[in-house]
């Protein structure tokens, strides 16, 4: 079952990315009964074409990695920070998407599915909650968060865990594996490791509630 991708997001025009080329907005994807949501950068040609989040290259690689860890990509919720293809994937160009995007879209539809996880696919969707960190000290945190229940902005007030806070496990992103070369390799087993933690933080999350 998908969700939240109502009228208002896929005609958002609500940053320069709408003039930009898009074919199409790519809005989260999967089980609205997440308990795990993984967040990407911004869709690519193969996402823009078919209006949905890491079917490509580097979705093909996620999948393999998910199966590896025996996680089922349909029981999750899969997303990006911001749902345009920027062009030629350079989304450095355009700093006003990347802070608007996730505030109008991604925070509120993490609010609205509460996972227990989300676990963060490289250092663009990692900055939403390790800002400035790099990738590889990203792929080795974990943080719980608690956020605002109706707009999924973190308060992190310190408060234990409630029905609207989550962890958040950093990862590196699929298709730094891929330039890597064949699977599997170091990459991808540190993804893994992220997958693998992110079910056991999932599980210890479904006992606080
Ligand atoms: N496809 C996506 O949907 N997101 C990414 O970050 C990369 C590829």
């Amino acid at each position: 079952m998908t969700c939240n991708s109502s009228a208002e997001q896929l005609s958002c025009t609500s940053c320069v990315l709408h003039t930009q080329g898009r074919t199409q907005v790519v809005p989260g994807h999967g089980s609205s009964d997440a308990k795990i949501a993984f967040v990407g950068e911004a869709p690519g040609a193969d996402e823009d074409r078919e209006g949905l989040p890491f079917i490509g290259k580097a979705g093909e690689r996620f999948n393999q990695q998910l199966e590896a860890m025996g996680i089922k990509r349909e029981d999750c919720w899969i997303d990006n920070r911001v749902k345009c293809r920027p062009p030629n994937n350079q989304l450095r160009a355009y700093p006003d998407a990347v802070v608007k995007c996730p505030q109008l879209w991604l925070m509120p539809t993490l609010a609205s599915i509460r996972p227990h996880v989300v676990v963060t696919l490289g250092a663009t969707a990692g900055d939403l909650w390790f800002p400035g960190i790099k990738a590889t000290a990203l792929s080795q945190l974990a943080r719980a968060v608690t956020t605002d229940y109706v707009t999924g902005i973190v308060i992190n007030d310190g408060q234990v865990i409630r029905k609207w806070s989550y962890v958040v496990v950093g990862a590196f992103h699929p298709s730094f594996a891929l330039r890597h070369g064949p699977f599997p390799n170091s990459v991808d087993s540190s993804i893994m490791a992220s997958m693998a933690r992110a079910s056991y933080y999932s599980g210890l999350m479904e006992l606080q509630r």
